[in-house]
């Protein structure tokens, strides 16, 4: 028995539209973001894929308002997110970071549930929703709601992030290098589980990573950034076969065939 029918965000995911979106951090030489212009229907995932310090992490933080843009504008659903609350805003968004951020002194129950209490649920519909995205990640709500955080391991701990980030239903998750602190095995299963749960809800996610195989294994588009631009995006099979410079023949780099042909065999049903 599958729990999405009581999981799924009742309209599926958002689109979201950047509009020359720029970012300056005040002293700063460079922009660390540039007249970026991208479009991401209603229920893509998104991968936003360059090496350090090319404005990944920057980029994503102005969706929900974590970074306030200095050019251009934002819209999810047609809605300047400039003139929304951005409290209310980051509450319909998901967010979830490498490190986790669980409260340590919560249960795992607590922690999930941190956005619909302050939304003001009633606890029947709250509990409900624990348990149901409990069993959506795979953990036995009757083993682990009530525990702790130190009582996880490190992939546990990620995926109750993932279940907190969901709780609310938000129509737009924002993923920043989630899976890079597990070993390698343990962000396989993640993956897996990512990629299941954005096809049972049709979430819109941007996510971010520096990782070329994640970015090709999890993603309907890539977003290629270098130096705070945007310099191709387009399907993994494009993006390999089609790269748009050097730059980004060099990220997918030497083992461009291997990979490929690896994406005609897709561990993953896309
Ligand atoms: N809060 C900040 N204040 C000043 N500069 C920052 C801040 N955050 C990031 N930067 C700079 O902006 C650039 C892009 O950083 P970031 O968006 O974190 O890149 P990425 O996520 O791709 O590694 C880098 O040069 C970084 O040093
Ligand atoms: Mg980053």
């Amino acid at each position: 028995m599958t729990s999405s029918s009581s999981t799924a965000s009742p309209n599926g995911g958002a689109r979201v539209e950047l509009d020359d979106v720029g970012v300056r951090y005040p002293n700063a030489p460079l922009p660390a973001v540039d007249g970026v212009d991208l479009t991401i229907e209603s229920g893509t995932f998104a991968v936003l894929l360059g090496p350090s310090g090319c404005g990944k992490s920057t980029l994503l933080r102005t969706i929900n308002r974590l970074v306030e843009p200095t050019t251009g504008t934002i819209r999810i659903d047609g809605v300047e997110i400039r003139d929304c609350d951005a409290t209310e805003l980051r509450r319909g968004i998901g967010y979830v970071i490498q490190a986790v951020g669980l409260f340590p002194h919560y249960t795992v129950a607590e922690n999930v549930s941190v956005v619909p209490r302050l939304l003001g649920w009633e606890r029947e519909r709250i509990e409900r929703r624990v348990d149901d995205l409990l069993r959506m990640i795979r953990l036995d709500p009757a083993r682990y709601r009530n525990r702790r955080p130190r009582e996880l391991s490190g992939g546990e701990a990620q995926r109750v992030g993932v279940a907190r980030a969901l709780a609310a239903e938000p129509r737009v998750l924002l993923m920043d290098e989630p899976f890079a602190a597990v070993d390698a095995i343990v962000r396989a299963s993640l993956q897996d589980e990512i990629a299941r749960v954005h096809r049972e809800l049709g979430t819109t996610i941007v996510f971010v990573t520096h990782d070329v195989d994640e970015a090709l294994r999890l993603a309907d588009r890539i977003v290629v950034m270098n130096a705070g631009h945007v310099v191709q995006t387009g399907s993994p099979a494009e993006v390999l076969e089609h790269p748009a410079d050097d730059f980004v023949r060099d990220l997918v780099g030497v083992d461009a065939e291997t990979r490929r042909l690896a994406l005609e065999r897709p561990l993953i049903q896309r």
